[in-house]
């Protein structure tokens, strides 16, 4: 039903495919709703979640929408794997498809290595975040809260504030909103927005009042310190000051704009608490669409029929 076989970033995605997602997405939201919170559609499938590194949300996310699928599921960890006693990469990821699954859900923390999988194994790949690269599940997941709350995607106006150099979800994020006609502008100190951003179509402003603004909804993004091989702002401190979401500067605005963040967040650094914690956010609401989008991704790559989903019981 989609264009490509593997879900491995969003640059170059066609508009159709994320609008058919999108769709079915919403549909299996509704079922996240009943009491019965499952579907037989993925029964007979094996997918495994390959995990590198550490993830909370998106982890549980994919296999808890594995679950509501009816798909068997296998949980790897690197860290408990025979990858600590030497064995290669491909040699595991090779292995594991000996044992004849359907999918693999990969995070890894080197660019390109879902790709790089697609070289060893026949089976579907999904890129749950390689590196610095992209997050393309995430950037679905925050399409579909900004449709869910605006109705529209065409033409919003999307901030992304903060550490744009080291981040998958910001990358993931452009590609996907310019592809659906949003516009968007990015914000940041000068050391963490890389050069030549504005080739792929975005704003760039290093003042966080001028973002906040111009945006119907920003994304937040962490600031991500293991990442960060020397220092790109001299304090958390200023670092707040300058392009936190505060209090304060949520009080001076005009409007009430929608705040997202990807998580895991650095509350009182890139965010205050009390605004992450306020009707405006819809932090919570973008994990719960986590759910809703990786249920139709799976279901999607995996051979199923959007026509016949979001009707049974
Ligand atoms: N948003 C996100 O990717 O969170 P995790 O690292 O917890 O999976």
């Amino acid at each position: 039903m989609l264009t490509h076989k593997h879900l491995l970033g969003l640059e170059g995605y066609p508009r159709e495919d994320l609008e058919t997602i999108l769709t079915t997405a919403f549909n299996f939201r509704e079922i996240l709703d009943r009491p019965i919170k499952k579907v037989p559609s993925l029964q007979g499938k094996t997918v495994v979640n390959l995990f590198f590194e550490n993830s909370t949300r998106t982890r549980i996310s994919f296999e808890l929408a594995q679950k509501r699928l009816s798909a068997d599921t296998v949980n790897f960890s690197a860290s408990t794997s025979s990858l600590k006693k030497g064995e290669s990469f491909k040699d595991t990821a090779q292995n594991i498809e000996a044992m004849k699954i359907d999918a693999v859900v990969m995070r890894h923390p080197d660019p390109g290595a879902p790709l790089h999988l697609t070289h060893h194994i026949d089976a579907v790949v999904i890129n749950a975040g390689d590196g610095t690269h992209e997050h393309p599940t995430q950037a679905i997941l925050d399409m579909m809260s900004l449709k869910e709350k605006f109705g529209y995607l065409e033409g919003l106006r999307v901030g992304i504030l903060g550490d744009i150099a080291h981040s998958r979800v910001a990358l993931s994020n452009i590609f996907g909103l310019k592809t659906m006609g949003a516009d968007v502008m990015v914000c940041g100190p000068p050391t963490l927005i890389p050069p030549r951003l504005t080739e792929l179509g975005v704003e760039v402003t290093y003042a966080v009042d001028e973002l906040l603004d111009w945006a119907d909804a920003v994304n937040v993004l962490r600031i991500q310190m293991e990442r960060m091989g020397i220092g790109y702002f001299p304090s958390i401190r200023e670092y707040r000051a300058r392009f936190g979401i505060t209090m304060e500067r949520m009080a001076r605005l005009k409007k009430e704009l929608v705040i997202m963040h990807p998580g895991p967040m650095n509350r009182g650094t890139e965010i205050d608490s009390v605004i992450a914690d306020s009707d405006q956010a819809i932090i919570l609401d973008q994990v719960l669409n986590g759910v809703a989008s990786r249920m139709a991704i799976l279901f999607l790559l995996l051979g199923g029929n959007p026509e016949n989903e979001g009707h049974e019981s």
